[in-house]
This record gives structure tokens, C-alpha cells and sequence, in this order.
């Protein structure tokens, strides 16, 4: 595939027509970003069904960090699918699934003796992590963030910090869930001591299960909280015996540079959550924590049907591998770097762009209007702007005001700056 194309209106003739099938047959709820239907894809470029090749600064929402249908992750898959596909991990198990694991426990913060075990999910991951750490700590309550994002199912959507498009009209939501504010420096808000002072105040110390956090509010806007703010909530939860459950589902799997974004601030999670990356493509999830915590639960306490399934084990193999042989960690890194200095100049006092923010290839920009209030329309007029001219790029934040960019890691030098230079004058125009 071979750059960028725009040979339709987009959405073009094929898609539109596609796009009548689908309102017919799927509900409306599942909602689209961008309504052109893919037929195939590469790293940094989507092909649709009219031939117009689009830019991915998306990834699918931090999926296909290291490209898609990358040729390491479609040989391990079809290798295995010509082996067997399934036989339930808790019926007879099979080695990738321990190799998976095996992987987790050594990639992920501290040096101590660790367990992971494997979901179908991020949501499901963290359901699991919750229900570890009420199981160990013998306590009820889970304290969750301002801006978090942790998934639509009945507990993780509980845990979810906004109520348009999330959570309106699916309640009742389930107990003993808090929440507490997020650390936001561009908006000089949720300081530590506010924070603990407000769990210390409304849930208190020793009825806390778990605190629940993304080091980086990747659907609340890629908000990165102050340095210091995550190693202090870890310290309190080590004080208070409440785990810290660390949401590494978007910002895991190399996206920031480093294996896992809390690696930035050095902190060592309890309980970890993956999904999203660890698949390149495929659907998996996976907990992964202290050894003496994920021991406690009895014997058919976890697991499920589909969990760690032998296909989505092989793709997630092959992407540990992708990551360390072609050196992904640093390329996020540089990713970061030119997407920063592209858009930092566009920062100013008098909007709309207020901040651009984040870590390694997770960056996003901020629009406001005067006194930093949300400026919502901007990002999508932004948005609409580059998704005319083959740029997909995503909006995110709270408030909808935020265009966060995830291009795969893979993508190529030229691809990523012609899309940033689209982008760009999308910004320009405000
Ligand atoms: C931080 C975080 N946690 C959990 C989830 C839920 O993952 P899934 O959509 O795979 O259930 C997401 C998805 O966007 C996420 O970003």
C-alpha cells in the first residue's frame, strides 16, 4: 500500500452504501468516528472499500502499536490456527498462554514474584483486577478518577468517570465505587493532598479495596497528572493497605516509550491491567500482579471460556517480539518528540489549542476558548478537517475537546509527517 489517497468524497459511494446495511442492521449505539468501511490496512495507512487510503494516527485506539496485519502477528496466527483455536485454558491448558504470562510477569514494574492470567478484554481485565483486590484486602470499596476510562461493562463502567456516551440511562451502577479528582496541571487541579484528603474524607483509609488509576487519562484526554502525583497515591495505598491498581489498557504495550507508562514515574503497581496492544489486533486482556495477591483467590475463582485464547496468545507473542526487536520502545519516543515539536508552536493564550500534552507517541492536543473553557466544536471541525483530507485522527477528553494521536509505532517517517502537517493546518484554521 502506498500513501495517502483521497479519490472520494469521504465517506465515498461504497462506504455510504455499506453505511445503509449497517444502520439496518446495527444499532445506532455502537457509534462511528469516521464511516468509511476498511478492507485492509498496513502500518500508518486504511484502506477503504472506495480505494481512498487514509493516514492511521489512530491505531484502532492504541491497538495495533506495531502496525496492522503486521507479517510477524498474521504468520504466528495462521501458524496456530492451523494447530488447533481452542480448547478453554481451564479445560486443557496450552504453553502460549503460560508463555504470555510469562512475559507479563517480566516486562511489567518491579522485580518481585509475580502472577498473570488472561481475559478476552480490557474491561474484562479490569472486572478481574477489582475482583482481586477485594478478595485479598478482604474490603469493599474501590476508589476510581475524574476523567478515567476503564471500560462498558457493568463494574467497569461503574468505574468510568463520564456520563455521556458511557453511562447515561444504564444505571443502577455498581456499589462501593468512588471517585476522587484526577490531577489535570493545565487545569491546576486535583493536587495530592486534595486527593488523599478527599478518599480520607468521603470513603476513608481502611475501608479502601483498591484505587483504580490510568497513568495517563487516555479517554479522559490524555491528561498526564503532575510528576510525583502517582508514586504519592502509591505511597498512601501502601500505607492505607488499599492496592494501587494501575490501568495500563491505553497506555501499555510501548505506547509511551517505555513497556508501561507508570515505568515513567516509578511506580510499581499491585494489580496491572493490559488489553488493547498486548493482541496487535487480536482480542486479549491480562492481569497481571503480586504473586501473594493473585494466590489468595481459591482454586475456579478466575478465568473464563475464551480467556487468553491460543490465536490471540501467538499475536501477543509476536508482538513482545515486534517490540523488542525493532526497537518500538525508542520509536515511540521519537514519535513523541516530532509530534510535539510539530504542534507545541501552535500553543496559545488565546486558544483555541491550549496544550499539547502526553508521553511518548500518546500526545493530544487541548482546545479551549477564553479562560480555558472546553471548546468541543473546535475539536471536531478539527477532526472533520482531517478525516476530508485522509487523516483519521480520534477526539477524546471529558469535556469531547481533545484530538489525541496514536499512530502505530511502525509508522513510516513520511506518513506520520504528512499527517501532522494535515493536522496542522486543520489546527490553523481552528
Ligand atoms: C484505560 C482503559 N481501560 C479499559 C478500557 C476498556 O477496554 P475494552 O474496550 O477492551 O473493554 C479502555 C478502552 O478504551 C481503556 O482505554
Amino acid at each position: 500500500m502506498n500513501g495517502r489517497s483521497v479519490r472520494t468524497a469521504i465517506p465515498g459511494p461504497r462506504s455510504v452504501e455499506l453505511g445503509k446495511r449497517r444502520a439496518a442492521a446495527v444499532p445506532t449505539g455502537v457509534g462511528v468516528t469516521l464511516p468509511v468501511f476498511i478492507e485492509r490496512a498496513s502500518a500508518g495507512l486504511l484502506e477503504d472499500v472506495d480505494g481512498n487510503r487514509l493516514i492511521d494516527l489512530g491505531s484502532g485506539i492504541a491497538v495495533t502499536n506495531v502496525g496492522n496485519s503486521a507479517p510477524a502477528v498474521v504468520e504466528a496466527v495462521r501458524e496456530q490456527a492451523g494447530l488447533f483455536t481452542h480448547t478453554c485454558f481451564q479445560v486443557t491448558p496450552y504453553e502460549g498462554y503460560v508463555a504470555v504470562c510469562e512475559r507479563l510477569n517480566e516486562l511489567s514494574p518491579g522485580s518481585h514474584d509475580k502472577r498473570s492470567f488472561l481475559v478476552n478484554s480490557g474491561a474484562e481485565a479490569v472486572e478481574n483486577a477489582v475482583k482481586i483486590a477485594r478478595y485479598a484486602t478482604g474490603r469493599d470499596a474501590v476508589v476510581a478518577f475524574d476523567h478515567g476510562f476503564h471500560g462498558r461493562t457493568l463494574l467497569a463502567m461503574s468505574l468510568t468517570g463520564k456520563a455521556m456516551p458511557y453511562k447515561r440511562g444504564f444505571g443502577p451502577f455498581a456499589p462501593e465505587v468512588y471517585r476522587a479528582p484526577y490531577s489535570d496541571p493545565f487545569h491546576d487541579s486535583g493536587h495530592l493532598d486534595d486527593v488523599i484528603r478527599h478518599i480520607e474524607t468521603t470513603v476513608g483509609a481502611s475501608s479502601v479495596a483498591g484505587v483504580i488509576v490510568e497513568p495517563i487519562a487516555g479517554e479522559g484526554g490524555f491528561v498526564v497528572p503532575e510528576p510525583g502525583w502517582l508514586a504519592g497515591l502509591a505511597a498512601w495505598c501502601a500505607d492505607a493497605g488499599a492496592l494501587l491498581i494501575v490501568d495500563e489498557i491505553q497506555s501499555g504495550m510501548g505506547r509511551t516509550g517505555a513497556w508501561f507508562a507508570c515505568e515513567h514515574e516509578g511506580v510499581v503497581p499491585d494489580l496491572m491491567t493490559t488489553a488493547k496492544s498486548l493482541g496487535g489486533g487480536l482480542p486479549i486482556g491480562g492481569i497481571t500482579g503480586r504473586a501473594d495477591l493473585m494466590e489468595a483467590v481459591h482454586r475456579g475463582g478466575l478465568g473464563g471460556t475464551f480467556g487468553g485464547n491460543p490465536l490471540a496468545c501467538a499475536a501477543a507473542l509476536a508482538v513482545f517480539e515486534i517490540i523488542e526487536s525493532q526497537g518500538l520502545l525508542a520509536r515511540a519516543s521519537r514519535i513523541g518528540v516530532s509530534m510535539t515539536d510539530r504542534l507545541q508552536g501552535l500553543v496559545d493564550a488565546e486558544g483555541p489549542v491550549g496544550v499539547v500534552r502526553g508521553r511518548g507517541a500518546m500526545i493530544a492536543v487541548e482546545l479551549v476558548g477564553p479562560g480555558r473553557t472546553p471548546d468541543p466544536a473546535a475539536a471536531q471541525r478539527v477532526a472533520t478537517r482531517c478525516h476530508e483530507q485522509g487523516v483519521l485522527v480520534l477526539t477524546a477528553g471529558t469535556y469531547g475537546n481533545v484530538i489525541r494521536l496514536l499512530p502505530p509505532l511502525t509508522i513510516p517517517d513520511d506518513l506520520l509527517d504528512e499527517g501532522l502537517g494535515i493536522l496542522e493546518g486543520a489546527l490553523k484554521e481552528g
